[in-house]
């Protein structure tokens, strides 16, 4: 165990309290340590991502009133003792993130190969190398419906964006992966399992399991691990603002509906589930597991019926 300091001052019991409404930088030192008042804290905590550099893809988020997934990942990885490059299409939400963590802020498309490439490059220079790969990026709707429905358009850009966006950045990354023996972290979607009206989506998802499991397997012997979250019903700017912009639905009554549909405690989940789950994953805690597909979900995909 080693001491630390937080890059932004306070403690990480600090951050830990605050995280599901308060996750800024600023506020959190506004807010001090429960421990030390008034100044910073050093405390003997293992850091669980201590050493490690991370490549978050999709750290942005989407404009909302929550944390979208990506980036509650990033912040948790730099609370943790990661570096982190924070990748994103949108500039401005590369450099939010970015800034707001202390991590290194960089703009690619991942449907792009030559633009995988740089990201991997880019975290080689800036860290010496790469120790964890997230794919975050996830799109949906634009023409996406159930499959007498759905456009060719959304399908050709959900597969391009979903699945082999996914699979050209752990193409780029493997061997610098197998240097270090790192992992990838899939965020999936439990709409790989389930779901009738987003055909594109939900081929995609599917896909990215397999994606998941068949990098897992190519690559176990170079101990590099491989493994997938399945978020289920998450109360984040991409589930709530967008789907009530596109469809009218007042977002608080989406929440409603959503939050009823969950098992346990009839409440969604958040980014921060999504993020400690990544965390876990990602870490060395997690070492003998590979080729996983973990339900984040309150129980909805054990439910049948
Ligand atoms: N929110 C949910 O309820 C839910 C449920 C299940 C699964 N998921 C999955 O979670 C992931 C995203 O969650 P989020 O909350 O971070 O979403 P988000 O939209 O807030 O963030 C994703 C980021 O990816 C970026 N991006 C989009 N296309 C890109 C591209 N081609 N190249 C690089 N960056 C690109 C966007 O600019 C955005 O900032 C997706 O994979 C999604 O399918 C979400």
């Amino acid at each position: 165990m080693k001491p630390y300091r937080r890059p932004w001052g306070g403690c990480n019991t600090a951050l830990q309290l605050d995280e599901p409404g308060r996750a800024a930088p600023a506020q959190l030192a506004d807010y001090g340590c429960p421990l030390h008042p008034g100044r910073f804290a050093i405390h003997t905590v293992p850091m669980r991502l201590a050493q490690k550099r991370a490549i978050v893809v999709g750290a942005g988020q989407t404009p909302g009133d929550t944390i979208g997934n990506g980036r509650a990942i990033a912040t948790v990885f730099a609370r943790e003792g990661a570096k982190v490059l924070c990748v994103d299409r949108v500039a401005e939400r590369a450099g939010e993130v970015a800034a707001e963590i202390g991590g290194v802020a960089f703009v690619a498309d991942i449907t792009d190969p030559t633009a995988c490439a740089a990201i991997v490059a880019e975290a080689k220079a800036r860290f010496g190398g790469v120790d964890i790969l997230i794919n975050n990026v996830g799109i949906g709707g634009g023409g996406d419906g159930p499959a007498h429905v759905a456009t060719e358009a959304a399908f050709d850009r959900i597969m391009a964006v979903n699945l082999k966006g996914a699979w050209l950045t752990i193409k780029a990354a493997i061997p610098s992966l197998r240097e270090s023996k790192g992992a990838i972290v899939n965020i999936s979607s439990l709409a790989s399992l389930a779901g009738a009206n987003m055909i594109a989506y939900e081929i995609s998802k599917a896909a990215v399991n397999r994606l998941t499991q068949s990098v897992a397997l190519s690559n176990a012997k170079h101990g590099v691990r491989c493994n997938a979250i399945l978020p289920g019903l998450m109360d984040t700017p991409m589930a709530i603002n967008t789907v009530s912009d596109v469809t009218g639905v007042d977002a608080e009554a989406l929440r409603a509906k959503r939050n009823a549909q969950v098992p346990l405690g009839a409440k969604m989940g958040d980014a921060w589930d999504t993020a400690n789950a990544a965390l876990f994953l990602a870490s060395d805690e997690a070492k003998f597991i590979t080729g996983a597909l973990l339900p984040v979900d309150g129980g909805m995909s054990a439910r049948v019926g």
